[in-house]
């Protein structure tokens, strides 16, 4: 198989990368008023305006060559058409059945899928709906109060991720809390609130095995039988959602509060799916199915629109036109937009997860570049704390900004303020200050002569850095649906293009494989002298320091 860098497509990129690296998009803009209505598109309420980036005609016709080379629309369709794409894991990748809208069926292994998700989604959206309505009673019959989703990585970040940006939208007599961490503080903080008789805990785990998630639930379990007295009426109080049904019966869920998902969906991309039941708690089964029909749009766009106007195809090939010819390691998402503080950690599982890998679909090593490192945080708290470094820094971090353009509960002085800071961090971004401008503002302010040679050359801010901007109506389920599948594409066309298999995760398995082992030696309590000097010395040190009465 020819690696992508071998490609005549490849080489023709580092050619024109050659060519046009010095460009500045302060002069492009000059140049090109049309830059605007040439490099932005739009899905329903959502535009992406990709204007800001270091390309030309020529670049994006050869970032397309390469998707088209790479066979991006065959490897699209192979996905949606249920082959086994997840070749090391031998699984299908159908996230997308689980918010298909049409009366398509979808297969995975010949089978059709759509019936379950759709038998599934029903369960779901009841028990959610008695929930919500008070009908769904605790031991004591007393309403649930509060929800409290256990688990980790993708069987938290999506529900979390949404419930926090769809705050609008929740039920307000309902607390939904999440934890995740096995440090025993998250779950303590958790529960000192709150009642076990109003409260009902979703244990979300595919497989079930997952120790962080495992140790939560004992103790939750544990929590609970301090006030229900009969084991038999945790059935009101406790239910799962996994792939592994076995496992969930034999830690005590009833099999009627057992909720399926499947071995084709990967915990990154399976808040679609029961994983999504927190979400539908909160925000209610009509919402919930808009936050489908968005993700199903995006799903529609992406499979039908031409390479040329294909948002997701464009992100991911702007992506490899900075990762792989400009040398830049990172990405940085910001959104403009309080209620989405968790949507770059949702991303940051997503991307680097699914990308984050040196082996390629032969096995063979890369020589190239793969998944970027991804962070970000709400855009305005980043001005204020790593923006100087995307300003004057030496590395290039490209940066994807997302902003709605009014708020559910909308305050115009403080939406203007807000939006105004968005289009002024792109600009700036994009423009910089060069010598003249930043002397003519310092001799405007008065200062010497002298003394504005010396700070000159502080105050010139070089610009040409890139960024995305998605600009949306108002961060509704619907869009919102769309914003995140358009992500979950892009990293889809990314790992094509590098040639990885983006749906497996393999390289999270040593840390737990050790910590399983290390766990037994800590449990022994006996010194240990098997690892390294330095893991050794940490084991040892904290077997002779920790308090006794944690034995
Ligand atoms: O450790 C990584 C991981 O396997 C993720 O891929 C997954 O989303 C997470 O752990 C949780 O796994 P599970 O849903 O099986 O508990």
């Amino acid at each position: 198989m020819t690696r992508p860098t071998d490609l005549p497509q490849w080489k023709a990129l580092e050619a024109h990368f050659d060519a046009v690296k010095d460009l500045h998009m302060r002069d492009q803009f000059a140049a090109e008023p049309d830059r605007f209505e040439k490099y932005s598109l739009q899905l329903n309420d959502i535009l992406f305006d990709f204007s800001k980036n270091r390309i030309t005609d020529e670049t994006m016709q050869l970032l397309l060559d390469l998707a088209r080379v790479c066979d991006v629309e065959q490897w699209r369709d192979r996905m949606f058409a249920g082959e086994t794409i997840n070749h090391t894991e031998g699984r299908s990748v159908l996230h997308t059945a689980l918010r298909n809208l049409s009366d398509r069926p979808m297969s995975a292994a010949g089978t059709d899928v759509m019936p379950e998700v759709r038998s599934e989604l029903r369960r779901v959206k009841d028990l959610a709906e008695a929930v919500r309505t008070r009908q769904w009673r605790g031991a004591s019959n007393q309403p649930i109060t509060d929800v409290v989703s256990i688990g980790i990585g993708g069987s938290h970040l999506g529900p979390l991720m949404a419930t926090e940006a769809l705050r609008p939208y929740a039920i307000h007599d309902l607390k939904i809390h999440y934890v995740s961490n096995i440090d025993e503080n998250h779950i303590n903080n958790t529960l000192e609130v709150l009642n076990p008789e109003t409260t009902l805990f979703i244990i979300a785990s595919k497989s079930f095995t997952t120790q962080d998630t495992m140790v939560n639930a004992e103790t939750a379990k544990a929590w609970l039988l301090r006030k229900i007295d009969n084991e038999a009426d945790l059935t009101r109080h406790m239910v799962a959602v996994t792939a592994n049904v076995a496992a969930a019966t034999a830690f005590g869920i009833a099999p009627e509060n057992i909720f399926k998902m499947w071995d084709w969906v990967g915990g990154r991309y399976s808040m679609w799916s029961a994983i999504g039941l927190p979400i539908v708690i909160s925000i209610g089964s009509e919402n919930f199915d808009a936050l489908l029909a968005g993700a199903y749009a995006a799903d529609e766009h992406f499979r039908s629109a031409p390479l040329a106007q294909n948002i997701p195809v464009i992100m991911a090939m702007l992506g490899i036109w900075y990762n792989n010819f400009f040398g830049a390691e990172s990405i940085a998402v910001l959104p403009y937009d309080q209620n989405m503080h968790r949507f770059p950690a949702y991303l940051q599982q997503a991307d680097m997860e699914s990308n984050g890998k040196c082996v390629d679909r032969a096995g063979g090593a890369v020589n190239y570049e793969t998944g970027p490192i991804l962070f970000g945080e709400i855009g305005i708290a980043s001005q204020h704390a790593f923006y100087q470094l995307l300003h004057q820094g030496t590395k290039l971090v490209p940066a994807d900004m997302l902003a709605p353009v009014s708020n559910f509960r909308c305050i115009a002085r403080h939406h203007r303020a807000l939006m105004s800071n968005i289009f002024a961090q792109a600009e700036a971004l994009m423009r910089g200050k060069d010598e003249v401008e930043a002397r003519a503002e310092l001799q405007k302010s008065g200062m010497s002569a002298e003394a504005i040679d010396k700070l000159l050359p502080y105050k010139v801010f070089p610009g040409n850095r890139p960024t995305n901007i998605f600009l949306f109506y108002t961060l509704n389920p619907q869009t919102l649906g769309s914003l995140i599948a358009l992500y979950e594409h892009k990293i889809f066309v990314q790992g094509i293009i590098w040639n990885l298999n983006s749906f497996d995760q393999w390289g999270v398995e040593l840390g737990k494989q050790l910590a399983n082992h290390i766990l037994d030696e800590l449990n022994r309590g006996t010194p240990v002298d098997n690892h390294d000097a330095s893991t050794n010395g940490l084991i040892n040190y904290y077997l002779r320091m920790r308090p006794r009465r944690i034995g």
